[in-house]
């Protein structure tokens, strides 16, 4: 990609100012403010919203060049790691004589994708690592869950569905410190009714992830970080007639709205959590997560978290150390071991990636 103009930190920066558009604000609680023009300064977001553009479509060329690139080496024979999704957009359109999308679609979807998974992801693996650091008994009882289930050994992916606590934990993390407390606004497609309340079609509709996920009706303090209450109720709600986890599983209540909701909801919350469960599992095994030397974990919502693209720590304030018993030469011959299975899998040749 750097050979193409793309540098993280630009990319960071487009996508926290895109953030920053799509966040719900007060045009979506007053659509007419939306047809205020954008002359004389009257409507800055709408000059923003041009340079966002902008750079947003800069950047999704750069995704497609590498994909017309690949597509290229792919139909010339040549061996290569795996189609890309762009790639694979690029064959079907030429061999379907499809062009539903057009260039800048499917640029922008890489934009998307790439934009949508790293930020979230980033944010909520450092608030998991930074809970662990600052909970060392919650940290040890997800170890001994880990170790106990793999025997000792280095944790496998087929161990992940038997760790339970461990699971619980993923769980609060994501009702605790959302990365999007007010999701992102979605409209319906055609007028509805909820509740008695008519909502005409196209309305901006905001989820409240923050109220729905720390209302005290529904939860037992719901301020504190308590893993446990996941363990006494499917939805870690308060164990009474009101909240009938049956029932609830029935009306396709979901455990967690940190990944949204509706047919806009994550496509990556499942990959994710196995991906972090075993990664979490693995450096369990190998380290012990403890805060910066020196520094006292501050978690407040109010001091320590910044509201970007994710709700995410200012800093990771967290150091990793060697666990007794274990070596960096196990730990890096497991890497190159696990390299050997998924490049099996994914068809790599002539050691790359490694
Ligand atoms: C802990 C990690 C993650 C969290 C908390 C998270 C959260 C979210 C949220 C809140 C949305 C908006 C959903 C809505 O509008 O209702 C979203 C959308 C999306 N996420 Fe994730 N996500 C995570 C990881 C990932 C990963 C790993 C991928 C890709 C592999 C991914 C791909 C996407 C995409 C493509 C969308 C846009 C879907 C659409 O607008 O139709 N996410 N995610």
């Amino acid at each position: 990609m750097t050979d193409h103009g793309f540098t993280i930190p630009d990319f960071r920066y487009c996508i926290d100012q895109y953030a920053a558009l799509v966040a719900p604000n007060i045009r979506d609680l007053f659509p007419i403010l939306r047809y205020i023009p954008g002359l004389f300064g009257l409507a800055e977001w709408k000059e923003q919203a041009q340079l966002v553009r902008k750079e947003a479509l800069k950047k999704g060329t750069q995704f497609l060049n590498v994909a017309k690139e690949q597509r290229a080496a792919l139909d010339a024979g040549k061996s290569i790691e795996w189609e890309s999704m762009l790639a694979k957009m690029l064959r079907d359109q030429r061999d379907n004589d499809d062009h539903t999308f057009s260039e800048h679609d499917m640029g922008h979807s890489a934009f998307h994708v790439v934009a949508a998974s790293t930020s979230t992801s980033t944010a909520k693996f450092s608030v998991l690592l930074m809970v662990l650091a600052k909970y060392s008994d919650v940290q040890q009882k997800v170890r001994e869950e880990v170790l106990e289930i793999s025997g000792g050994a280095i944790p496998k992916a087929t161990d992940i569905p038997s760790l339970k606590y461990t699971e619980a934990v993923w769980n609060e993390v994501h009702r605790w410190r959302p990365v999007a407390p007010q999701a992102i606004p979605h409209a319906p497609s055609q007028d509805d009714v909820y509740n008695g309340y008519r909502i005409p079609k196209g309305t901006a509709v905001i989820m409240n992830v923050w109220h729905i996920h720390h209302s005290e009706e529904d939860y037992e303090e719901p301020e504190e970080f308590i893993p446990e209450r996941f363990l006494n109720h499917p939805f870690g709600m308060r164990p009474d007639k009101a909240h009938d986890g049956t029932q609830m599983e029935a009306s396709g209540a979901r455990i967690t709205y940190d990944f949204g909701a509706g047919r806009r909801v994550c496509p990556g919350m499942h990959s994710t959590k196995q991906t972090f469960l075993l990664g979490l599992a693995k450096i369990l095994w190998a380290f012990e997560i403890l805060p910066l030397e020196g520094k006292n974990l501050d978690l407040s919502l109010k001091t320590r978290f910044v509201q970007e693209v994710a709700l995410h720590p200012k800093s990771l304030d967290v150091s990793l150390k060697l666990k007794n018993g274990r070596t960096g030469k196990t730990i890096i011959g497991h890497y190159h071991q696990k390299y050997e299975d998924e490049a099996k899998v994914m068809g790599w040749e002539n050691d790359l990636y490694r």
